[in-house]
């Protein structure tokens, strides 16, 4: 498969109060068209600041985005990002909510509308499209921020954390969601977890990271045939690459408390 946004050395660094802080080491990172990519690794690791960077909102320090091989580097409107937090604006819809990508990129109201009606019908949100968001659940939140995000008309999406803040049986339902949507919808998706489990399940490739300064430790494929049921997690080879991402996170775990 062709890669479709790589990175190229791109490093991190704030300026703080107390001096330089290295957020990123300079890493490399090449996503396929397609795949479900996931990013796992400790608080602080530099994964919203990688996704930062993918999206254009923050300039590298050093290194380059590319985006089907072209220069993307500080450049929005490349990528549709659904925010560590959900961000749906209150004083809208849930339909004009899920629109507001399709609006900015300038699609007429009517036509985006009419577009947006079925796929919330279709994908879990029928019932709610003319309700505000502060009457859904966590879960019906989360599915509006999403299509909102699969709506803005690009070939990626990047997810950060989306189903973070939800109960076990509601996460485990928004999965097989998001997996259906992506096999409709057939994006390349970078996805940001703190749960390992739900990072195999989802993913054909994860990244491990390590912190000081946030790096890539370990690139694993999760060759697990799809669709792929829930009792697939109890199989040995599911397990095996747990174990690793497990051993992984915590062996960069002392460097942490030392410092
Ligand atoms: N604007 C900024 N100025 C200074 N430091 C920053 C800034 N943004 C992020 N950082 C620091 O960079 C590091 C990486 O932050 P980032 O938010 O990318 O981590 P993360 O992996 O997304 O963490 P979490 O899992 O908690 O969301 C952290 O130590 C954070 O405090
Ligand atoms: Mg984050």
């Amino acid at each position: 498969m062709p890669v479709k946004v790589q990175l190229d050395r791109i490093g991190m660094a704030f300026a703080t109060p107390g001096g330089t802080f290295r957020a990123v080491a300079p890493l490399d990172l090449a996503i396929e068209t397609g795949r479900f990519v996931s990013l796992v690794g400790p608080s602080g690791c530099g994964k919203s600041t990688l996704f930062n960077v993918i999206a254009g909102l923050l300039q590298p320090t050093e290194g380059r985005v590319l985006i089907d091989d072209e220069d993307a580097t500080g450049t929005i409107g490349r990528v549709g990002y659904m925010l560590q937090k959900d961000l749906l604006l209150p004083w809208r819809t849930v339909l004009d909510n899920v629109i507001l990508g399709m609006e900015i990129q300038g699609k007429p109201l009517k036509q985006a509308r009419e577009r947006a009606l079925p796929l919330l019908r279709k994908y879990g949100l029928a019932g709610f499209e003319h309700l505000y968001p502060n009457s859904l659940s966590g879960g019906m939140r989360q599915r509006a921020a999403l299509l909102r995000t699969l709506l803005f008309d690009t070939d990626v999406i990047l997810l950060d954390e989306p189903f973070g803040a939800l109960d076990a049986q509601t996460k485990s339902q928004m999965q097989e969601w998001l997996m259906q949507l992506w096999s409709d919808f057939r994006k390349t998706v970078v996805f940001v977890t703190h749960d390992v489990d739900e990072a195999i399940y989802l993913s054909d490739e994860i990244h491990v990271m390590g912190t000081r300064p946030g790096r890539i430790l370990e690139t694993i494929q999760i060759p697990i045939a799809r669709p792929r049921p829930r009792a697939v997690t109890l199989s040995p080879d599911f397990t095996a690459i747990k174990e690793r991402c497990l051993q992984l996170l915590t062996a960069d775990r002392p460097a942490l408390e030392a410092a």
